[in-house]
């Protein structure tokens, strides 16, 4: 079942130079979809595209609802843990107190509680990252929009992370989109990774991954170096 679908969508900054050229592609119920290109083809204006942030100059958008975790981890320095997480219900106008209580026990499923007041300039920048997705996670959307979560992590923390996120996304009856730049981490990760293709990006290749990756390890190194090919360019 499809729970999101992105039609013919054109866009630019600003009617400057189009950025997205009549692009579509569609999101299964519980699939983790990766987004690789280099930098600037257009991975955060998609995302932004499907938040409701920008508006598309031609074509339709139409899914589930959508939680987005920006590219920048947006903790407000003056909240705890708690008051962080719990942003999405208060800007809701949802029950605070039941917020809180779900908050809580979001807390204490992925084994965070002991965080729950501290500031976030007292955290890691692992931990960190796991209370931002917590946050996105609280706004109850079907749909979770991560752009570039572990990019800015030292390589220990970002393979736990990823890891941790796989494990947790198996408690939750969620869809993924993921943006990156990192092929290991897309392939790793996804079910189904799309690669920005030129400039204005007009098109994806898209690779499905494997299910059991350990299984086809070699099929795996094959798709990394299609991919690599596409985006240097040279293919
Ligand atoms: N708010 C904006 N106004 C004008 N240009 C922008 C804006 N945001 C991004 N861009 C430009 O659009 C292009 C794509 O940006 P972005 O989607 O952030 O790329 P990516 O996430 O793939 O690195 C870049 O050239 C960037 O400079
Ligand atoms: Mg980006």
């Amino acid at each position: 079942m499809k729970v999101l679908e992105l039609e013919n969508i054109s866009f630019s900054y600003d009617g400057g130079i189009p950025l997205l050229k009549d692009i579509s592609f569609s999101l299964e119920k519980n699939e983790f979809l990766s987004i690789v290109g280099s930098s600037g083809c257009g991975k955060s204006t998609i995302i932004k595209l499907i938040a409701g942030i920008e508006k598309a100059d031609k074509g339709k958008i139409k899914g589930l609802t959508t939680g987005y975790m920006p590219q920048r981890d947006l903790l407000l320095p003056w909240r705890t843990v708690l008051e962080n997480i719990m942003l999405p219900v208060e800007l809701k106008k949802k029950d605070k107190e039941e917020g809180k209580k779900k908050a809580v026990a979001y807390l204490e499923k992925l084994h965070l509680a002991e965080y729950k007041d501290k500031l976030p300039h007292e955290l890691s920048g692992g931990m960190r990252q796991r209370v931002s997705f917590l946050r996105t996670l609280l706004t109850e959307a079907d749909i979770l929009l991560l752009d570039e979560p572990f990019s800015a992590l030292d390589a220990i923390t970002k393979e736990y992370l990823q890891k941790w996120l796989l494990d947790t996304l198996k408690e939750f009856d969620k869809s993924i989109i993921f943006i990156t730049h990192d092929i290991n981490e897309a392939l790793f990760l996804s079910d189904r990774i799309l690669v920005c293709k030129d400039k204005p990006l007009d098109s994806f290749a898209e690779f499905i991954v494997p299910k059991d990756k350990e299984e086809n390890v070699d099929k795996i190194l094959e798709m990394k170096k299609e991919i690599l090919h596409i985006i240097r360019g040279d293919n």
